[in-house]
């Protein structure tokens, strides 16, 4: 690997001064001017940095198409995929609420509320929580009513937004201090939370781990704790037990399943109560990654440094560096671009093969549950402790399988990891598998050796829209037959 000498030192100290030469020259210093307290109008804030402002509003762009692989979220002259299309057994694993209806590929911030609006209501059935990582206004809602913000319901929270605003996504002072710019933790009722657990002091942060944090108030897992009425209490991280550069998946899982648990819905196939993982972009990079261990953040990867008009700014049009041309990982390494797309897409094959074929084995065992809780019904003995381990087992299957599936980068982020986490959920899947099939036999139900998983029940007629497979979507197994 050749790196540009002096990069990474440059990542890490932002301030330091670099001369002309074989590293990105940084942006110029800003003058800032103050914007007063409470302005979330970005308009406003576009008065005094246009550059940046413009930049923003391209996310609401489509982006460049043939350039990803994977992420084709909303590529020029492109259907936008559904998730459910793309790898058909999470439409079995996730029947049973909404998500398993229509689960969008990410597009571009500009977006955030209107796909909200735009998706299966069933996705927001939560409440005013589901908000937390979409408006600007989040911070003060959450303030302002306390509980309630968590539980009223999403439209009515919604509209409790100035009008001209209701859809206005992340903005400046979600990321910046309105007074000088400096980048900023706006959301302590959830991230600075979360990194008191980790021992971490919000208030101490360096600039570099700022350029990561202000990705991790939104890109990072979550969970929403209900009452005996299932009414939303809370979004946390479940994050206890990590400690910072080492949020594992194994404790990540020990939170879910604790008690209290942190069920959130029924899956319908095996009649359990389960737990969800979200978009953990911030946990599988910070987890002990080659980049991580460099210092490098997420700005440096996602906002690359960019010339507009007579200087440099951050590129706020935030997206795939695959989309830019990979002009991000040049600021830092000399290979050609052809090499640098060619290492991400080896990384993104691998990972993906894996998810495939250790989805497939989860949703197989979802489908002996059935198979068993169908038997049990019909008054056949099933031995209940070689049940419960399956439980156990595929619990832990699932789970790894959510995590890298919501994940977005298909394993680039830290590829080592994600194929440990991967390859220990088909152990799992494979270790349930064996003992329901033992279960069954011992209650003299006869299993075929290939399961039929009965995709098209889940497939068709998602959700209240009535979602048809796509089967133009689908992702095969890059590694399919070898
Ligand atoms: C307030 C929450 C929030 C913050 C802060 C945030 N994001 Fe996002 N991000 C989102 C949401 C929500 C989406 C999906 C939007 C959609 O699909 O409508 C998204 C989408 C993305 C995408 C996909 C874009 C595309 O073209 O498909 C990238 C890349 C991304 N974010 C990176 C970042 C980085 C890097 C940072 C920090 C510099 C960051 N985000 C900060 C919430 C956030
Ligand atoms: C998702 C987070 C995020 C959002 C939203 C965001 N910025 Fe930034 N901004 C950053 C980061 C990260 C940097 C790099 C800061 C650094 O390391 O010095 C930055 C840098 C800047 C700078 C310093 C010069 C430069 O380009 O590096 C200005 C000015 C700025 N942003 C203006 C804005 C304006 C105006 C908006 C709203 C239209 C905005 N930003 C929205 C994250 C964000
Ligand atoms: C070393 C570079 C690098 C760093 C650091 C990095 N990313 Fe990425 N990220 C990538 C690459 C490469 C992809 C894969 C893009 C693709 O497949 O098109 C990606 C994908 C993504 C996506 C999905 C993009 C899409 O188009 O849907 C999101 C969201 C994202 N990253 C967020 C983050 C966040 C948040 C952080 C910090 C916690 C981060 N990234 C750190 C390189 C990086
Ligand atoms: C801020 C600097 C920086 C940026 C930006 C950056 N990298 Fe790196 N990258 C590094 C460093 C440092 C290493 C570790 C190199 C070493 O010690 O050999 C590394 C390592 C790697 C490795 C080897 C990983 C391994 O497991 O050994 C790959 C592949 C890579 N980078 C690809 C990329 C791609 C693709 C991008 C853009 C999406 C990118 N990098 C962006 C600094 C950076």
């Amino acid at each position: 690997m050749k790196i540009l000498r002096g990069a990474v030192v440059l990542a890490l100290v932002a301030t330091v001064a670099i001369g002309a030469g074989c590293v990105p020259k940084k942006t110029e210093p800003v003058t800032t001017v103050p914007i007063a307290d409470g302005t979330i109008d970005p308009t406003q804030w576009g008065k005094v940095y246009p550059v940046e402002y413009e930049l923003w509003k391209k996310t609401g762009e489509p982006t460049p198409a043939g350039k990803s692989k994977y992420k084709r979220g909303y590529d020029k002259g492109e259907e936008r995929p559904d998730k459910l299309d793309e790898f058909p057994f999470l439409a079995l694993l996730y029947n049973g609420w909404a998500f398993g209806s229509e689960y969008k590929e990410p597009r571009g911030h500009l977006f955030m509320v209107q796909d909200q609006l735009e998706v299966d209501p069933g996705r927001y059935k939560a409440g005013g929580s589901c908000l937390t990582c979409k408006t600007p206004y989040a911070p003060i809602l959450q303030q302002q009513m306390g509980k309630e913000y968590f539980a009223r319901p999403y439209k009515e929270v919604l509209a409790t937004i100035p009008k001209e605003h209701q859809t206005l996504g992340v903005a400046c002072i979600d990321c910046h201090d309105n007074r000088d710019m400096s980048l900023k933790i706006s959301r302590g009722f959830t991230l600075g939370k979360a990194l008191e657990k980790l021992g971490v002091d919000g208030a101490k942060l360096t600039q570099q781990e700022r350029r990561t944090l202000v990705c991790a108030q939104c890109h990072v897992t979550y969970s929403i704790p209900k009452d005996a009425q299932m009414k939303s209490t809370d979004v946390f991280f479940p994050w206890e037990g990590s400690k910072w550069g080492g949020i594992t998946i194994e404790n990540i899982i020990r939170r879910l399943r604790s008690n209290p648990p942190s069920g959130e819905w029924t899956q319908s196939v095996t009649g359990f109560k389960l737990a969800f993982i979200r978009h953990p972009e911030f946990e599988l990079f910070s987890n002990n990654s080659v980049h991580w261990q460099a210092g490098v953040t997420c700005a440096d990867c996602h906002m690359p440094y960019t010339n507009a008009g007579s200087g440099k700014v951050s590129d706020h049009r935030i997206m795939s560096p695959l989309k830019n041309d990979l002009k991000a990982c040049q600021q830092c390494h000399t290979e050609s671009p052809e090499w640098l797309r060619n290492r991400i897409f080896a990384i993104q094959d691998r990972t993906m093969s894996q998810f495939i074929r250790s989805g497939y084995a989860t949703a197989t065992v979802a489908k002996l549950f059935e198979m068993a809780n169908t038997a049990r019904t019909a008054g056949r003995q099933i031995d209940s402790e070689l049940y419960a381990q399956a439980r156990d087992h595929y619990e832990e299957a699932f789970y790894r399988v959510v995590f890298i599936g919501a994940e977005n980068s298909t394993g680039f982020h830290n590829p080592g990891e994600a194929l440990r986490v991967l390859g220990d959920a088909a152990n799992h899947a494979g270790k349930a598998e064996g003992l329901l099939r033992q279960a069954l036999s011992k209650a003299g139900v006869m299993v075929p050796k290939k399961v039929d998983l009965e995709l098209a029940k889940y497939l068709n007629n998602r959700g209240t829209k009535k979602l048809m497979f796509k089967a133009e979507h689908e992702i095969k197994d890059p590694f399919a037959g070898k």
